[in-house]
């Protein structure tokens, strides 16, 4: 039967989105409060996540914004815990917290390299793990945020390539495991996002933002929409079939640029 796609498509439905201060995250958490979710957002900083939870509440939405670290389980649990009593059962997870910086792998300290993969890959485990117990099953949606560093490698991004892989990895795994019980797990890979703190750090000049851009095949940077958009998609009854994947949400930028520059002459 064919699925409709209503306007308030996640009315009574009950968000948690880890890593949502700021950017792509906040850009999900705001989206999907204005659909209809009670939203409940988390990140390290209590000052920033509870401004962040403001610009939702201000829209006239449910949201709560709760200070936790994804690389310590408790207090994910407790941020879990606490939305659901105030919200009920959680419906969707997105787990997006990270961290980034550019370094050569000697440039880096094994705690500068663990750092990393302590907030991205167990910080995804932890979220994804401890949210099990307060989801409503069947029909939950859980969705890490990975990148294009978990299959392309890249110099100077040794840690995030490692830890996003894994994250690619866990979505599948947990999949596996977790499908019978009527929850789906997936992951976005967004490509370069315009006015982000991400790109903030990998192409800090005007330069090599053009640089990058040359190479997409849609020739320019994402928005946070086009991301809130495909977790808004994955996340509604009409992806009810779609689990174990990784979305590539880039603007072709991972298709390569063989031959791009003899496309001048056919434009
Ligand atoms: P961002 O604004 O810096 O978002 C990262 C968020 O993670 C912040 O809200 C930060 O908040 C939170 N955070 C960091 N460490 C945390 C921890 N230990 N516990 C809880 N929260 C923590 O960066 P962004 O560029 O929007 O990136 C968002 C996601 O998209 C990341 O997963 C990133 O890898 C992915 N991504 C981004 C791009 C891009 O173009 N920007 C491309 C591909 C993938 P606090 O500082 O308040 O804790
Ligand atoms: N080059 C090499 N090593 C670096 C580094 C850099 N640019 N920045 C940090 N490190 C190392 C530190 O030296 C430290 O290692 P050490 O103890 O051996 O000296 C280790 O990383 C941890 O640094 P610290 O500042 O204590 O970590 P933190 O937990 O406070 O912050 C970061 C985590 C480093 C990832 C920080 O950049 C952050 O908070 N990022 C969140 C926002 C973000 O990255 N957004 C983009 C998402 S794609």
């Amino acid at each position: 039967m064919a699925k409709a796609f209503k306007d308030k498509v996640l009315e009574g439905k009950v968000a948690f989105v880890a890593g949502a201060s700021s950017g792509i995250n906040l850009g999900i958490a705001q989206h999907f409060a204005a659909h209809g979710a009670k939203v409940a957002v988390i990140s390290r900083s209590h000052e920033k996540i509870t401004a962040a939870a403001k610009t939702m509440t201000d829209a006239g939405h449910d949201a709560i914004g709760l200070a936790a670290d994804v690389r310590d389980f408790e207090s994910v649990d407790k941020a879990l815990a606490e939305t659901q009593k105030q919200f009920g059962n959680i419906d969707i997870v997105i787990s997006g917290a990270a961290g980034n910086f550019v370094a050569p792998a000697l440039g880096m300290s094994s705690n500068g390299f663990k750092t990393v993969v302590d907030i991205d890959l167990i910080g995804t485990f932890n979220v994804l793990r401890a949210s099990f117990q307060y989801l409503n099953r069947p029909g939950a949606s859980l969705i890490s945020i990975t990148a294009p560093q978990a299959v392309n490698p890249s110099v100077f991004q040794a840690h995030v390539c490692a830890a996003k892989a894994g994250i690619n990895m866990l979505t599948k795994c947990l999949a596996m495991e977790w499908g019978p019980a009527g929850v789906r797990v997936n992951a976005i890979s967004p490509g370069p996002i315009a006015d982000t703190e991400g790109m903030a750090r990998l192409a800090p000049t005007p330069e090599m933002e053009k640089g990058i851009k040359s190479r997409i095949a849609m020739r320019d940077y994402g928005t946070k929409t086009d991301i809130a958009d495909m977790a808004l998609f994955l996340s509604s009854e009409n992806a009810s079939y779609v689990t174990g994947t990784i979305v590539d949400c880039d603007g072709g930028s991972k298709l390569g640029d063989a031959g791009a520059d003899a496309l001048g002459e056919f434009k």
